[in-house]
């Protein structure tokens, strides 16, 4: 299967990609978690994303394109994390899908306030290394800045700082919307109202897919 998890920064993409990929053995696709992979590294396209990643803004098309494109075709199934965010990254996504003769299943528009959002970003704190998420208030790590699974750094990401979670927020409106739009017309789109625990998330979408 194809599935792709939409929502603003914050909606819980990851936290439910994650658990969706445990039990079902899809591979999780987050472009965020391999940016910041490039980041980590020092590699060239890291270098060039960084800037773009701490100011809240996208990264060029042709590099999510190019750094991605080889994956989805992944036989064990994909689920798309944070990809596609722009018209030309959708239509790009639907080309090369169209090439391995393969569909999209379902795109699970996840729906959380804006009030919450900026609550739950303000509170995360994520292991540079493994990139195990943290919440400050109701997860912290035991050993405070360390992460329990490696060992690494627990950081807050410089894109959860206030001004960057703003200009998350208007970009997301001004170049993923339209995402939507365009998806609503070709394939139908799932809306899930993302608020609650993960738990009670995690059943809404597992029943939706
Ligand atoms: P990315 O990492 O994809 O950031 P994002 O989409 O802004 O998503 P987040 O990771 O902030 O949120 P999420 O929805 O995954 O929520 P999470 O599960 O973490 O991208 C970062 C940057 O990389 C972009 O800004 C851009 O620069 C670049 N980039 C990435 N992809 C790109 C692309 N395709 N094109 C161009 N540029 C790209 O949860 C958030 C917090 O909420 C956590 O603390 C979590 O524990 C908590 N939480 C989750 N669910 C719940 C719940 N139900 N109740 C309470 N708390 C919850």
């Amino acid at each position: 299967m194809r599935i792709v998890l939409m929502g603003p920064p914050g909606a819980g993409k990851g936290t439910q990609a994650r658990r969706l990929a445990d039990s079902t053995g899809m591979k999780h696709l987050s472009t965020g978690d391999m940016l910041r992979a490039e980041v980590a590294a020092g590699s060239e396209l890291g270098l060039l994303a960084k800037g773009f990643m701490d100011r809240g803004d996208y990264v060029p098309d042709s590099n999510i394109i190019a750094m991605i494109e080889q994956y989805i075709a992944d036989p064990a199934g994909v689920l798309l994390d944070g990809f596609p965010r722009t018209l030309v990254q959708a239509e790009s996504l639907d080309a090369s899908l169209e090439k391995a003769g393969l569909p999209i299943d379902k795109i699970v528009h996840m729906t959380v306030d804006t009030d919450e959002l900026v609550k739950r970003l303000s509170s995360r704190a994520v292991c540079s290394d493994c990139q195990t998420p943290y919440n400050l208030v109701s997860n912290a790590p035991s050993r405070e800045g360390v992460c329990g699974k490696c060992g690494g750094s627990v950081n807050v990401r410089d894109d959860d700082k206030p001004e960057a979670v703003l200009n998350r927020m208007k970009v997301y409106e001004d170049l993923t919307a339209p995402v939507l739009s365009y998806y609503q017309l070709r394939v139908g789109v799932t809306e899930i109202v993302a608020t609650g625990t993960p738990d009670s998330v995690y059943e809404k979408i597992s029943q939706a897919i």
